[in-house]
């Protein structure tokens, strides 16, 4: 079958081992050359993923028969739609569906309308005054959010990105003047305290099938410190849970997907493609707080992996609705992935600096290697200002998984690379149960 995958990020380049590893003959459309996608790809156009036209004209090119978006950007471009009205089958959602993601307003109010369990108390502003007083009511204990989309890096949240009402309303102001996102509207939450898990779901339109657990690594500094990032690195466990979490959360989870998946349809925008669902493990339960219309980056590279049906076979079942009819399985091994990201990486990027990759003795230590946003000259890899490449571990258990990790991470060198080392170890997983303890109680 001829795929086209759209995206070139390390989550891309594990759909695209993952599709060639399902018999698929991969293409790419991606606006910077992955060298690890280039490599398995038997066609790249480098040319902007949203530009729905130039999509479509070289997906018609190359006969494409199924097309999967990696990013969120090209699904709110309305790209599935272009392909889909031109006959290509698209794995992921339409511009409509993926509003799930694009606009938190729009998730926050179909989660009220259809009284889905485990949204959080919120509300839309685009007037900073009346911002100011529902976070004074809330105490100022807050997240401040973009209604739109902003790379994961625009929602700040109280105590770790500021420390008084006025902090927060000074950039609930910003949000709005700015149209930061692309509104001029602000979304005040309540803050929510607890220990937060990804769950990513296959979906059919009706049915879902949701994968491991993962958690991600938002923070750019260790014991979880400095800006939110698009995530350093993420582990998964070999039971499907993480550590601090009972089966119960996890169904609470899935089942909290499968109504947002099920009023989609209701609303006249049926979700195919895989759901990510972020959540906040809390002492009242599992709470929601962000949907996203696609795979988690880097969550894409603990679940991939490990899939042991024909990821294809899946895709069809999502585009064609019979997901329920599928057997879908697992390897029941723990991951551990985290990123190598340019110095500064978060703050003021150094790009343009050399990384040396030993491929093969990466290989030869079990690890596996997924490129992100670098550029290759002369068959040398060179950082850009985003996210580099990540390096995942697999094993029976989470710390043998980390000691891959760390020890594959050898052969990643580099003088102005950051790496957040903390992902994964014993101390920060431990950290992470008692948190959780102390707050069941
Ligand atoms: P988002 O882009 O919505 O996923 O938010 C980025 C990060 O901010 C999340 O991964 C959480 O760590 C944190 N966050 C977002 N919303 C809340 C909330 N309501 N309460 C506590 N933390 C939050
Ligand atoms: N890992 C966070 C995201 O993909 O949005």
């Amino acid at each position: 079958m001829r795929v086209l995958v759209i995206g070139g990020g390390a989550r891309e380049h594990a759909i695209c081992k993952a599709v060639c590893d399902s018999g698929g003959e991969l293409y790419s459309v991606m606006k910077n050359l992955n060298p690890g996608i280039k490599r398995l790809a038997k066609d790249c156009f480098i040319h902007n993923e949203t530009d729905a036209e130039k999509v479509l004209e070289y997906a018609l090119k190359k006969k494409i028969e199924l097309a999967i978006i990696g990013p969120e950007a090209p699904e709110e471009a309305g790209v599935t739609n272009v392909l889909e009205e031109n006959g290509i089958k698209v794995a992921s959602p339409s511009k409509e569906a993926a509003e799930i993601e694009t606009s938190k307003e729009f998730m926050r109010n179909l989660m009220e309308k259809y009284k889905i369990k485990g949204s959080v108390k919120c509300r839309v502003f685009s007037d900073a005054e009346m911002a100011k007083e529902f976070i004074e009511m809330l105490d100022g204990e807050v997240a401040v959010k973009p209604i739109g989309l902003t790379g994961g890096k625009g929602v700040k949240v109280a105590g770790d990105h500021f420390n008084s009402i006025e902090e927060a309303v000074k950039y609930a102001k910003e949000v709005i003047e700015k149209k930061i996102g692309g509104h001029s509207k602000v979304l005040i939450e309540e803050k929510v305290v607890g220990e937060e898990f990804t769950l990513q779901a296959f979906c059919d339109g009706n049915a879902i099938y949701p994968m491991p657990a993962v958690q991600d690594h938002k923070r750019l500094l260790p014991g979880d410190k400095g800006p939110n990032t698009g995530g350093m690195g993420s582990y998964s466990h070999k039971s499907g849970i993480l550590p601090f979490m009972t089966p119960d959360d996890y169904e609470e989870a899935a089942t909290i997907l499968q109504k947002i998946v099920e009023a989609l349809k209701k609303e006249g925008r049926q979700y195919k493609g895989v759901i990510y669902g972020q959540f906040m493990l809390t002492a009242s339960g599992v709470k929601v707080i962000e949907i996203n219309a696609r795979f988690g980056d880097p969550e894409a590279m603990n679940v991939l992996p490990l899939l042991k049906t024909n990821y294809l076979e899946i895709c069809m079942a999502m585009v064609e609705g019979n997901l329920s009819n599928k057997k879908i399985s697992f390897e029941n091994k723990s991951t551990v992935c985290k990123y190598v990201v340019p110095e500064g990486y978060g703050i003021k990027p150094v790009a343009g600096k050399e990384i040396k990759v030993n491929e093969e003795k990466i290989r030869e230590n079990g690890g596996l290697l997924f490129y992100a946003s670098v550029n290759e000259e002369n068959g040398k890899i060179y950082t850009t200002t985003s996210r580099s490449l990540a390096i995942v571990g697999i094993a029976e258990e989470i710390e043998e998984a980390e000691k891959i990790c760390e020890k594959c991470l050898q052969f990643v060198e580099g003088e102005h690379i950051f790496i957040r080392h903390d992902i994964g170890k014993k101390e920060l997983i431990e950290k992470r149960i008692k948190h959780m303890e102390m707050l069941r109680g």
